[in-house]
């Protein structure tokens, strides 16, 4: 940690006092500061001190438009001022439908309608409930469980938490909501020997394997799958060619629902409006968050079929569930204001445009020792780290421990940049810059990863 300073001691001392951060370890501050990041600025962020950080990882994956927008911010102010709340139980409100009618026409397929929460886990948790009980009314009732891939997080309230593939974060809460189960995910740099070499056949075979936990489970008692376009716990797996196109004729087969979870890989994260766009699948549900607003508000969603409605559209059928502030007028009138932003600059175009300049520069970090693999798509990616490059070897428990949490999580905030050093799986650094980014911003992470991951390699 870095040593305790004289700025702005009050909020120090409340931060230690009364803060909790989430998923940390509050003792890792006991001695130190709590960073506090006062303001951003495109895609730069400040601490307390006036130092500046690049944001290598938009907040969590979330400032699409980068920070300091005040045509987004505004938004939020102008239509608060007109109306702060009203619920979307039986009303409706001009920002949230006209918001649903733009995610609607951005949606492929036949999504045509949007469920608002406030968060991704809710979405994620409604999007359960709406395949139990759609199955209900399709006199289907013992349809409930879900697939979802290893390492995959979706979540962190129980439902969501049941879907989530992290056994870690898991064990504290048992008993968990009955019906979650785990199929491979597509790290094709852990690919079985089998196909290792091939990645259409690794592809194959990892939608198999949904296949083969379908018919396990027995399909009468399977109600849908979760997967992420690309997958981001693990470091950014994306899918081998072919995969979704064998899951979704899987699903198709067995009566199965396919949710897309793009809470990440939504909102131009992979240079289009939605991840499954990339490539070419059409989900039953989209879920989405995050980026929805650019993070100016929060908002969660699901974008769901025509065909899932259908059943709650007559008689007294009602889909029995809801939060009070989901598709809150004022986040519904960012989201709007963000996706104008969206169009005026082109931020899907600057994705597409720029995404293999980005992919280009860090794949120069890959002349180091300790880069084993360097994935993802769009603004979005992973770099694996390892021990030994051409066994692939792997850090040990406490080898990470050591290189994440004691030098590099530290070692990279210090040297400027936000992103995240993870070992949910096997350890990688992250990287989801704002949208608005390029080579200028990609050479600066490439820089100081250079530097940080070289001294890394002094520390093991
Ligand atoms: C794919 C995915 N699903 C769901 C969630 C949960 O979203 P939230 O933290 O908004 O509840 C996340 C959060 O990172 C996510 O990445």
């Amino acid at each position: 940690m870095s040593m305790s300073s004289d700025a702005t001691p009050n909020l120090q001392q409340a931060a230690k006092r009364n803060l909790w951060l989430h998923f940390t370890r509050m003792s890792a501050y006991a001695d130190g500061d709590v960073p506090v990041i006062v303001r951003g600025s495109g895609a730069y962020v400040f601490d307390q001190r006036g130092k500046r950080y690049l944001d290598g990882l938009s907040g969590l994956f979330v400032t699409q438009a980068g920070h300091g927008r005040e045509e987004i911010a505004d938004a939020g102010a102008r239509h608060g001022a007109e109306l702060a709340y009203f619920p979307l139980w039986s009303y409706a409100h001009p920002k949230a439908i006209e918001l649903a009618e733009r995610l609607a026409e951005l949606a492929p397929g036949d999504l045509n309608r949007v469920f608002f929460t406030t968060s991704g886990s809710e979405a994620v948790e409604s999007a359960w409930k709406l395949a139990k009980q759609y199955y209900q009314t399709r006199g289907q009732p013992g349809r409930y469980k879900v697939i979802s891939r290893d390492i995959a997080y979706h979540g962190t309230s129980m439902g969501a938490l049941a879907i989530t593939g992290l056994p870690a974060i898991k064990v504290p809460f048992e008993p968990l909501t009955p019906g979650g189960v785990r199929v491979p995910n597509t790290n094709f740099y852990r690919a079985p020997e089998f196909v290792r070499d091939d990645e259409a056949a690794f592809g194959r075979w990892a939608a198999d394997e949904i296949e083969r936990a379908i018919l396990r489970e027995g399909p009468e008692s399977v109600a849908a799958v979760y997967l992420e376009p690309v997958q981001n716990s693990g470091g950014c797996f994306p899918p081998p060619p072919g995969y979704f196109t064998a899951v979704r004729e899987i699903c198709d087969r067995y009566g199965v629902l396919l949710v897309s979870d793009e809470v990440i890989c939504a909102f131009g994260r992979l240079g289009y409006y939605y991840g499954s766009q990339r490539y070419g699948y059409t989900p039953d549900i989209i879920t989405f968050a995050k980026g929805a607003t650019s993070g100016y508000a929060p908002l969660g969603g699901m974008v769901v079929s025509d065909a899932l409605m259908e059943p709650f559209s007559t008689g007294t059928a009602t889909f029995l569930h809801g939060v009070t502030f989901a598709g809150h007028p004022v986040s519904a009138a960012v989201a709007l204001a963000n996706l104008e932003v969206f169009e005026k600059e082109d931020l899907l175009g600057n994705v597409r445009g720029n995404e293999e300049a980005f992919r280009a520069t860090l794949g120069k970090l890959s002349d180091l020792p300790i880069v084993g693999d360097i994935r993802g798509a769009g603004y979005f990616y992973g770099i694996e780290l390892v021990k030994d490059k051409a066994t692939k070897q792997t850090f040990d428990d406490d080898e990470s421990e050591r290189l994440l949490r004691g030098f590099l999580s530290q070692a990279l905030f210090d040297a400027g940049l936000v992103c995240r050093a993870d070992d949910r799986g096997d350890p990688v650094i992250q990287l989801a810059p704002p949208l608005i980014c390029g080579q200028e911003h990609f050479d600066e992470m490439e820089q100081v990863l250079r530097a940080v991951l070289t001294e890394a390699w002094t520390h093991i």
